[in-house]
C-alpha cells in the first residue's frame, strides 16, 4: 500500500520565530506529514518534532557531498540535522534557477544515496496544456530524471505532480484533471517498471491546494495526498488539509 502524505512547502515564508509557532501548532492526523521548512530552521526544528509523527523536508539540496560549492547544502549536511525528505525539481527552482532535468537527476541520486526521500516535482505550464502537449512534457520529465533509477530506487521516490499553472493562483486542477494526470504519470511508471512498482508510488499533487479541496482531489484513486505552497503557512487549514484523507 503506497503512503498518503500531507507535505507543507513553506517556500521563502516566515521568519524563525513564526516557523516556530506554526510548527507547534500543526496537528498531525495520522498520515504521513512532511514540513518543507527554510534551510536555516531545519536543525532547531529537527530536535522540536516528534520524527514519528512529522518528517522535516528540505526544499532543495545540492548534488555533491561538499567541498567549494559556496552557498550550497548537501545531503549529508540535511540528513546531519535530522531532515527525511528533500524537494527537487519544484517548478520555482526550474524556472528561476534554471536547474534542468539532467541536473535534478543528480540531486534525486544524491538524496537516494544518502538514504533521504526525494520529492521530485513535475508539471506543465498553461501554454503545454493549452497546446496539449501536457501529458508527454510531464512525462518526459519523469523519464529523463528519474528513468535511471533502479525499480527498488524508483519505490523509495515521491512524485508531485504541480501544474504551473495552478501554483500559488488559487486556480486548482480540477478532481479529473489531476487524476487523467496521476493516471498517465503511473501508467508512465508501469511501462518501464511494471504495474506492481507504480502502484508502490506515492504521486503528491500540488498547486491551489487547501482545506475546501483537499477531500475531493484525495479522494481520486490515483492522488495519494498533496504538495501545499500558501496553505502550509496557516496551521488550522494545513490540519485541515491533512485530516482530509
Ligand atoms: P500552492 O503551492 O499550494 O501555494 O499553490 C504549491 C507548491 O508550489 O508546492
Amino acid at each position: 500500500m503506497r503512503k498518503k502524505i500531507a507535505a507543507g512547502n513553506w517556500k521563502m515564508n516566515k521568519t524563525f520565530e513564526e516557523g516556530q509557532i506554526l510548527l507547534s501548532e500543526v496537528v498531525n492526523p495520522n498520515v504521513q506529514v512532511v514540513l518543507c521548512v527554510p534551510f536555516p530552521y531545519l536543525s532547531t526544528f529537527g530536535k522540536m518534532i516528534d520524527t514519528d509523527k512529522v518528517s522535516l523536508g528540505a526544499q532543495n539540496c545540492y548534488p555533491k557531498a561538499s567541498g567549494a560549492y559556496t552557498g550550497e547544502v548537501s545531503i549529508p549536511m540535511l540528513k546531519s540535522v535530522g531532515v527525511g525528505h528533500v524537494i527537487i525539481g519544484h517548478s520555482e527552482r526550474r524556472q528561476y534557477f534554471n536547474e534542468s532535468d539532467a541536473f535534478l537527476a543528480e540531486k534525486v541520486d544524491a538524496t537516494l544515496e544518502g538514504g533521504l526521500t526525494p520529492i521530485f516535482c513535475c508539471g506543465e505550464t498553461l501554454e503545454q496544456r493549452n497546446e496539449g502537449i501536457h501529458f508527454d512534457f510531464v512525462c518526459g520529465q519523469i523519464t529523463n530524471s528519474l528513468f535511471h533509477l533502479s525499480a527498488e530506487d524508483l519505490k523509495k521516490t515521491v512524485i508531485a505532480y504541480e501544474p504551473i499553472w495552478a501554483i500559488g493562483t488559487g486556480v486548482t486542477a480540477s478532481n479529473d484533471q489531476a487524476q487523467e494526470m496521476h493516471k498517465v504519470l503511473r501508467d508512465h511508471l508501469a511501462s518501464k517498471y511494471g504495474q506492481e512498482v507504480a502502484d508502490e508510488i506515492s504521486i503528491l499533487y500540488g498547486g491551489s491546494v487547501n482545506g475546501a479541496n483537499a477531500q475531493e482531489l484525495f479522494a481520486c484513486p490515483d492522488v495519494d495526498g498533496g504538495l501545499v505552497g500558501g496553505a502550509s503557512l496557516k496551521s488550522r487549514e494545513f490540519t485541515n488539509i491533512a485530516k482530509s484523507f
